[in-house]
């Protein structure tokens, strides 16, 4: 595994009592960019939070804010999204109605615009839409709750999209069920961009840096 791996915490593992120093945490601890998991309740059972709460953390936060929006009719949260201070904003293809144009929506924000896929959506769904994305995420768990385990008949899935995007600049990210033991099967099979949320914040803020750099394969 390469340090040009990208390791992107989520907080949906946090103490969201206090946050803020969370993420301070990880970023000290090496953390690259900080995931965002957005739920609505609808398109996953869970709820999580929203723009306010990001936004807060923008305040004390310069990372690369990474939103994974889990909700319905994403489009019409994107505007909010962006003046948060989301840099990346992924959206389900399930949720989608009209992808193509959600997917210009974020480009015109100036975000760059993710594409996640349920465990049971290929990538062929995505062929036609390349130019549009700058992000692929692999979901290796089914969306709505942290802590569950990898789903590892995905690793087949991250190398089909490996090869989709060949060498396009789109990053390729890989949510749910990530531990140093997963970590390194799928980034052998193609992905640059991991997502942990137990695995990094179930160890104690004394070993995040321990465990990112474990994540990472170093
Ligand atoms: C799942 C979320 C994930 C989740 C990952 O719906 O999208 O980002 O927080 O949590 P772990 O790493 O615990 O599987
Ligand atoms: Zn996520």
């Amino acid at each position: 595994m390469t340090n040009s791996t990208i390791i992107a915490p989520s907080i949906l593992a946090a103490n969201f009592g206090k946050l803020a120093a969370e993420v301070k945490q990880v970023e000290d601890a090496g953390a690259d960019w900080i995931h965002l998991d957005v739920m609505d309740g609808n398109f996953v059972p869970n709820l999580s939070f929203g723009a306010p709460v990001i936004a807060a953390l923008r305040k004390s936060s310069s990372s690369y804010f990474d939103a994974h929006l889990m909700v319905n009719k994403p489009e019409s949260l994107i505007g909010d999204m962006k003046n948060a201070g989301c840099d990346g904003i992924t959206v389900h293809f399930e949720a989608c109605t009209h992808l193509d144009r959600t997917l210009s929506i974020i480009n015109e924000h100036g975000c760059c615009a993710g594409v996640a896929l349920n465990p049971h959506t290929g990538v062929e769904n995505l062929s036609q839409i390349l130019d549009k994305i700058g992000l692929i995420l692999i979901m290796t768990v089914n969306p709505g709750y942290g802590g569950q385990k990898f789903i590892s008949t995905m690793i087949n899935k991250i190398r089909q999209a490996r090869q989709l995007i060949g060498d396009r600049p789109i990053q390729l990210q890989v949510d749910g069920g990530i531990t140093e033991q997963t970590a390194p099967l799928a980034v052998a099979a193609g992905a640059n961009n991991l997502v942990a949320g137990s695995a990094i914040f179930g160890v104690g803020a004394d070993k995040y840096k321990l465990q990112i750099k474990a994540i990472r394969g170093q």
